[in-house]
């Protein structure tokens, strides 16, 4: 099957009515039935299908073994994301196993199609928490505590999915196996719209992470209270808001975001009793803290200001990432030299960077537009992804 015909297969699965797109999260309905959709074509495939003990979903050709070429994405989504941010990974390498194998091809190394838990972080808060965990780069306890929007704990989730919550954490047996990383991803800005070229080789991702202002206020009437008499976390929150955007037009290349701000109780005639809100801040060097320092204080000023209090605490950091070069490289001399494109999303393959040679593959996106309804890859792109990834993955794989 094409790669297009995999992603038709699931094109129902997880559109959420609501806010258009596609809403697919770790371990709930839609994305459990993706999970079992990626088996069943696994299997379908003659691949041998595990789950490791922190959700990620192996396919292994040929008996898991040292030196693996390994390729891979995730299938979960942002709420109301697109249909391409993840999925267009998994069933690139599905095809590309499936013409390899039509193609007679037998590979020397071991190769594996893995599908990553929670690379968005949109249940529990932590982006790329499955590849985290399989390194070791985010504390196990600490992954077991995380908390979805409900105050369901990511060990409860994976419970209640039939993994051994006390197993969760670093898997250094099963990351020594990966002799090399590859994701195929669409892209997620303008980039390969501006270079007119359908496939690009990834050079680097920014630094990047998140961090959640909690203000503190007094719940109170919003009609019998005088604004004199107010300590609303609305207003600091507000200020916070507006702060991120001066302060980070002032760093060169810096991106920061308030995509989620939360009032508790949540009523039109309450003043707010607290208000949470989530900044994702990526800048490329070093700066991100420094930034994120400079809006904790504007943050802590409005509070203060309002009679609130505020904390902030980092849920995530990532620092820069450059891909592998020898395997950039590679990819360059097999491709015919296709442009080579920086990103500011993160990826599990930036987290695996740290520990393997990683790269990654990245697919022209016609509309510049990500995290929206309105990805889009054109399907003649799509091909023309899944066609780079069969030939790298056949010659890594040799
Ligand atoms: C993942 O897509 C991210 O960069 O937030
Ligand atoms: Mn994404
Ligand atoms: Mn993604």
């Amino acid at each position: 099957m094409t790669a297009s015909g995999f992603l038709e297969e699931i094109g129902d699965v997880g559109r959420d009515a609501k806010r258009g797109g596609y809403s697919r999260h770790a371990f709930d309905s839609p994305e459990q039935d993706l999970r079992a959709w990626f088996g069943e074509r696994a299997l379908g495939l003659g691949l041998d299908v595990d789950t490791d003990h922190n959700g990620n979903i192996w396919a292994w050709w040929g008996p898991p073994g040292p030196d693996a070429v390994v390729t891979g994405s995730h299938l979960d989504s942002v709420p109301g994301g697109g249909a391409f941010d993840g999925p267009l990974g998994v069933v690139s390498a599905l095809a590309a196993v499936e013409r390899l194998r039509d193609k007679g091809s037998r590979p020397g190394k071991p190769l594996a199609v893995v599908v990553f838990a929670e690379e968005e972080g949109g249940r529990f808060g932590v982006p790329c928490l499955g590849s985290r965990l399989l390194t070791g780069t985010i504390d196990a306890d600490r992954a077991r505590g995380l908390r979805d929007a409900d105050g369901v704990t990511f060990a409860e989730a994976a419970g209640n999915s039939g993994f051994n919550p006390a197993l969760i954490g670093p898997d250094p047996e099963r990351l020594g196996l990966i002799g090399k990383f590859l994701e195929l991803h669409v892209e997620q800005g303008r980039g390969l719209i501006d270079l007119g070229a359908p496939v690009a080789v990834g050079s680097t991702v920014i630094a990047h992470g998140r961090w959640r202002f909690s203000f503190e206020g007094q719940g109170n009437h919003a009609g019998a209270t005088l604004i004199d008499d107010r300590a609303d976390p609305m207003l600091p929150a507000a200020a916070t808001v507006t702060a991120v955007r001066r302060l980070a037009r002032a760093v060169p290349d810096a991106r920061a975001t308030v995509g989620r701000l939360v009032p508790t109780p949540g009523g039109t005639n309450v003043i707010a009793s607290t208000v949470d809100l989530w900044l994702d801040a990526r800048v490329p060097g070093t700066v991100t803290p420094a930034l994120v320092e400079d809006i904790k204080q504007a943050a802590e000023a409005a509070a203060k200001e309002e009679g609130c209090r505020v904390t902030v605490t980092r849920e995530s950091y990532s620092d820069d990432v450059v891909f592998d070069d020898a395997l950039r490289r590679d990819l360059a001399d097999r491709l015919g030299t296709p442009p080579e494109l920086p990103t500011g999303a993160g990826h599990d393959a930036a987290i695996l960077a740290g520990f393997v040679p990683a790269g990654m593959l990245y697919v022209r996106n016609p509309t510049g537009i990500s995290h929206s309804p309105e990805e889009f890859a054109e399907p003649g792109d799509v091909e023309a992804g899944a066609t780079a990834l069969t030939d790298v993955l056949g010659h890594l794989a040799r």
